[in-house]
């Protein structure tokens, strides 16, 4: 590991990562991946510098506040997390703070939780209940939003022959989870998830259940910390034990749409940037996470002429049935084995995979441009046989508490992992602020997805300032 290399680019490709393309990985696996894993033609985003002021400026926060964020649609909690009519979840973001209620049986509303009165949050946590009643002077609304009493009808003149209903966000559902937006003119949920909802059909995210739910405070913008998420560069300074199992710089980078861009990492094969050949068993060590011995465990002993990739496919193949009950001999190894996320602009990442699915959420914490807070949360399949699993109840960690502290929730191996990735934040934050150019340079590849978010952010800025004149 001490022989880290930086390797020449393959000539047919000098614009990709040296070795093999994700595609020639994937044609070499026991079990193929489905068609839509092929890498899409190149698009063209490129190579300006980025602003550092886009990461702590309080008037380009101001900004993403006015122009973006009440115009594009986040996950603000699973179906299954307000099964009964009255269950309720808030939902909070950039001052915003919205109740997200099963109003009817099959109607899922997003209330804004301020009352009519004199503003008041009408909510102040999760919970259930049939009537939202305001603290502060006790009017009283319906889980649908409709007015339940007003105990001063008689002293508000100004309100007789006004509709009293509690204003409303637009909502839509999508694999289990409930989408709001509080644009109700902008693109549909389906146009901006799309191709999401056909690729993840195989995945069956309506029966997968929160296994885990855990939200991170960070340090830095939440731009900074979204984009310490959705590129593999990092993997050689950050994660530096995972370069034996990982093809970091074979990554293969899409944009199916303007709202969607996707990365798909092979796992079970070494980097490039080790020099040395791996034996398969050594690349195995590693995709378990080390401490491997198959002199004492025979079962982890990856046998004579197959891949370390194909045996840790198999391997969580046959765990995963024998969990679940379903029967995944369809899984293409990369589905089982691979780091497969999806990403929605603005903020949302869905792992695509058989395996525990990850989704990740970024918003600023409050209204603050120099942090934030991660949601991870952990879909797992429903099993087959048995009752669905309750949803997992959020675990919040603060700045300065490790994600590790959830590592009941997350594993070990991933919280360690999720750490390595926080380490780095709150000094990006600070380099940022330190820089001497004010920009910051991503590549021209591996990071476009991030470029590619810089720009959507500006052209919706300067829409919205067109707008207002
Ligand atoms: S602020 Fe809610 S009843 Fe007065
Ligand atoms: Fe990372």
């Amino acid at each position: 590991m001490d022989d880290i290399v930086n390797r020449d680019v393959n000539p047919a490709r000098p614009d990709r990562g040296p070795g093999d393309t994700y595609g020639e990985i994937l044609a070499r696996d026991a079990v193929p991946a489905p068609v839509f894993f092929k890498e899409l033609p190149d698009t063209d985003i490129g190579t300006e510098s980025t602003p550092v002021s886009r990461y702590f400026d309080p008037d380009f926060f101001q900004k993403e506040v006015d122009y973006m964020w009440p115009k594009v649609w986040h996950w603000a909690c699973r179906e299954e997390e307000i099964p009964e009519v009255g269950d309720h979840v808030i939902y909070e973001f950039v001052g915003k703070s919205f109740i997200i209620v099963r109003s009817a049986p099959d109607e899922i509303k997003a209330l804004y939780n301020s009352c009519l009165h004199r503003g008041r949050m009408l909510a102040e946590c999760d919970g259930s209940s049939a009537t939202f009643r305001c603290p502060f002077h006790g009017m009283e609304w319906n889980a649908d939003g409709t007015l339940h009493a007003n105990p001063f009808d008689w002293d508000m003149p100004q309100w007789r022959d006004r509709a009293l209903n509690l204003p409303e966000a637009r909502v839509a559902l999508w694999g289990g989870f409930v989408f709001m937006n509080m644009d109700h003119d902008g693109p549909s949920l389906e146009q901006v998830l799309a191709p999401i909802p056909e690729h993840f059909e195989r995945y069956d995210f309506e029966n997968r259940y929160k296994a885990a739910h855990v939200t991170k405070k960070m340090r830095a913008n939440w731009k900074a910390t979204s984009e310490a998420f959705i590129e593999a560069h990092h993997i050689i300074g950050t994660h530096r034990q995972s370069l034996p199992m990982s093809a970091d710089i074979n990554t293969q980078y899409d944009h199916p749409s303007d709202y969607v861009s996707r990365q798909f990492t092979a796992h079970g094969v070494q980097s490039p940037h080790i020099d040395e050949t791996l034996s398969e068993q050594e690349i195995f060590n590693a995709f378990m996470g080390g401490g491997v011995d198959p002199e004492a465990n025979p079962e982890m002993r990856v046998p004579v002429g197959m891949t370390a990739r194909a045996f840790a496919a198999q391997m969580l193949r046959d765990m995963l049935s024998a969990e679940t009950g379903h029967d995944y001999s369809h899984a293409g190894d990369n589905e089982l084995t691979d780091s497969l996320p999806y990403n929605v602009f603005p903020h949302i990442n869905f792992w695509a995979g058989m395996f525990s699915n990850l989704v990740y959420r970024f918003r600023p914490d409050g209204m603050d441009p120099e942090s934030s807070i991660m949601d991870i949360v952990l879909l797992k399949p429903v099993p087959k046989d048995g009752p669905r699993p309750k949803p997992a109840a959020v675990r919040h960690l603060d700045y300065d508490e490790p994600v590790t502290d959830a590592a009941e929730e997350l594993g070990m191996l991933l919280a360690r992992v999720f750490d390595q990735d926080v380490s780095n934040l709150r000094y990006v934050q600070d380099g940022m602020r330190a820089s001497a150019s004010r920009v910051v340079d991503f590549t021209s590849y591996m990071e476009g997805r991030i470029r590619r978010t810089h720009q959507m952010i500006g052209d919706m800025i300067a829409r919205g300032e067109a707008s207002d004149g």
